[in-house]
């Protein structure tokens, strides 16, 4: 039986989301999208608007959520909303493109999405309502937070840590065995060689410190 899914979001990363779905997936029956922005009954890729955000709970019981809401600079906010939202954890759908690929003793916890062409090698940890864009990879026994960010054609190496909240922007790369801190980002771009601080914003190759956010204004 297909699993119902709502997207909490719309343009741009939700409809990312649902491109993994839509059309072609057997395991979903994509139902529409929640938006606090957009009026009921609009129309995006493959749903309708529901309703705006707070609205999931007068959805049926089996209807499955995923949040595909992460945006530089606002990613402690973002993943605050998402916390007040109240979902119960098995709410939270886990999507994993038909056209990316996932070790089968990596875990992926709920919540997450893992698009197209999105690698996880062996021995990872991905945690809950992380995003992987088309093409991301995470190599082996690495651990992503909740909430992590990692951008197109972006590449975690081994034995990485990325921290609660962080985002990778697109066409980076970490090098093996550094941590990427809670809520830092990482420029598009980027080549990581060591460790990134918590709420630090880095940018070039190799990675330099733009400047730290000041917690929770970022
Ligand atoms: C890193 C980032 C967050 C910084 O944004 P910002 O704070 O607005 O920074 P600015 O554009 O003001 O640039 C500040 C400085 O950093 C440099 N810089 C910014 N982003 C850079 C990058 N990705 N690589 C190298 N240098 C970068 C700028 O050239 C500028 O240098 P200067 O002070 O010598 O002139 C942003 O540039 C970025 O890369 N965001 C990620 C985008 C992305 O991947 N999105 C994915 C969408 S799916």
């Amino acid at each position: 039986m297909k699993t119902k899914l709502a997207i909490f979001g719309g343009p741009g990363s939700g409809e990312i989301v649902a491109q993994s779905v839509v059309g072609l997936d057997d395991r979903f029956e994509f139902i529409g999208y929640l938006n606090d922005g957009l009026p009921r009954g609009g129309k995006l890729l493959g749903g309708d608007v529901l309703g705006t955000f707070g609205q999931w709970s007068s959805l049926p019981d089996d209807v499955q959520f995923i949040a595909p809401l992460h945006k530089v600079g606002e990613m402690e906010a973002r993943l605050e909303i998402i916390s007040r939202l109240g979902l119960p954890d098995n709410r939270w759908a886990t999507v994993i493109d038909r056209a990316a690929a996932v070790a089968d003793n990596s875990t992926v916890s709920f919540g997450t999405a893992i698009t197209c062409f999105a690698l996880v090698g062996p021995s990872n940890r991905v945690g809950r309502l992380v995003a992987m864009w088309p093409g991301a990879q995470v190599g082996h026994d690495a651990q992503i937070g909740d909430f992590a960010f990692i951008g197109r054609n972006s590449i975690v190496s081994g034995y990485c840590t990325v921290g609660t909240g962080a985002f990778i922007g697109s066409g980076s790369v970490v090098r093996e065995r550094c941590r990427v801190g809670r809520f830092a980002v990482v420029g598009a771009g980027t080549t990581v060689i060591s460790d990134v601080p918590d709420y630090a914003i880095v940018a070039g190759r190799p990675a330099r410190i733009l400047r730290v956010a000041k917690h929770g204004s970022e």
